[in-house]
């Protein structure tokens, strides 16, 4: 594999043998980290009494907007929700809500701290209704930190338990959106979050960290995704699989080298992206990044 390996190197534009994977066009909600700082601890990432977990201004803000712009030069749509001051996880737009069809699932956070962001994060979905076409936007009941524990495949959506949402909330929005939803134990507190243990990279393609999860939950994924790509320790305990994909690109934490590889044998792009400042609150590319799916009209209409 060292011949390989090194060949690869050679050619950053390597194209894997496996065929080319399709990338397709991606809204994200992004939210600047202009109020972002570590003043608390709810995970523990966040050292708000160590200064070398202090938060550079300068450098979390070149960061956030390098991140922006690689979306946008990969083609994709990125809307901004303004910032609010004394919310600093704000900047973590993936746990603001979960949207699907057109279809958005409210956030409820577990902490007081991050609690006041779900009602920004609704209100902001209620004033782009029209225009994003939403079809309906939902209160929700049960504690969930959106798409940091709820992620979307073809047939399926994989949610995460254990630390932050509540597997109330799953059954909850199973029924908001008529679609099975697959509970997930996670058990590592550095991987409090499923978007942290496990990336979605096509409609059936996932890659995580098997340790982060309950044994019984290891049992399902191996069952469900026998082919998935395993990350291993090292690539974790950087926020690696904090990452998100078009379907070809995927962009993740720079650090995590070795899992780049795994996903590029497997024909996909990796590109990486500098966080360094970001995972001082337990944060990565894919926190800062709220996918609108919009509503599947040109399928309904066809079967119309
Ligand atoms: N400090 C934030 C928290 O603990 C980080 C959120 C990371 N978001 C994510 N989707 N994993 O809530």
């Amino acid at each position: 594999t060292s011949a390989v390996r090194g060949e690869r190197v050679r050619n950053p534009r390597w194209i894997p043998a496996k065929g080319e994977r399709k990338a397709t066009r991606r809204h994200y909600l992004m939210c600047p980290p202009t109020y972002f700082t570590v003043a608390y601890a709810i995970n523990p990432w966040m050292r708000p009494d160590d200064p070398a977990g202090a938060v550079d201004p300068n450098r979390v803000s070149q960061q956030w907007e390098a991140l922006r712009r690689v979306y946008t030069t990969l083609g994709h749509q990125v809307s901004v929700i303004d910032p609010v001051p004394e919310l600093p996880d704000m900047v973590f737009a993936a746990n603001g809500a979960l949207v699907v069809d057109g279809m958005v699932f409210g956030a409820k956070f577990r902490y007081a701290e991050r609690a006041p962001e779900a009602t920004h994060y609704l209100e902001w979905f209620k004033a782009h209704a029209a225009e994003l076409g939403l079809r309906s936007i939902h209160v929700p009941v049960a504690v969930n930190e959106g798409e940091g524990d709820l992620l979307v495949t073809r047939s399926r959506i994989l949610a995460g338990t254990g630390f932050r949402t509540e597997p109330a909330a799953h059954r909850e929005l199973e029924r908001f959106l008529a679609r099975p939803v697959v509970t997930l134990r996670l058990v590592d507190p550095m991987l409090y979050h499923l978007d942290t243990a496990l990336v979605v990279l096509d409609e059936e393609t996932i890659a995580y960290y098997p340790p982060a999860f309950a044994p019984e939950s290891q049992e399902l994924l191996r069952r469900l995704y026998p082919d998935a790509i395993l990350a291993d320790e090292a690539d974790a305990m950087v926020l690696g699989l904090n990452a998100v994909s078009d379907g070809r690109h995927v962009v993740l934490p720079g650090e995590a080298a070795r899992l780049a590889e795994q996903i590029a044998d497997r024909g996909f792009e990796p590109i990486p992206v500098d966080i360094s400042e970001l995972r001082k609150a337990g944060g990565g590319p894919k926190c800062c990044t709220l996918e609108i799916r919009p509503a599947s009209t040109a399928v309904d209409e066809a079967h119309g």
